[in-house]
């Protein structure tokens, strides 16, 4: 639920950086923005530590990934 709320921050205050033309509300909305995609990481690497299995599972398909980036020649 933590991270969900996050996301929806993110999402909250890029919809007001795309809605401003200030370039002082555009700064400081985005500077918040990008906290908040702090927050994600700190409250995933928490989940990680709190639920081994659950790293597990998102590391699980990275290698697809990886595939898909090789596919397209980029690496
Ligand atoms: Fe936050």
């Amino acid at each position: 639920m933590s991270i969900a709320g996050e996301l929806e921050a993110i999402f909250l205050y890029d919809a007001h950086v795309l809605a401003t033309d200030d370039p002082v509300a555009t700064k400081v909305l985005a500077d918040i923005r990008d906290e908040e995609k702090a927050h994600v990481g700190e409250l995933m690497s928490l989940l990680r530590y709190l639920d081994p299995n659950e790293a597990e599972l998102f590391a699980s398909d990275e290698g697809e990934v990886k595939e898909m980036l090789e596919e397209l020649g980029i690496t």
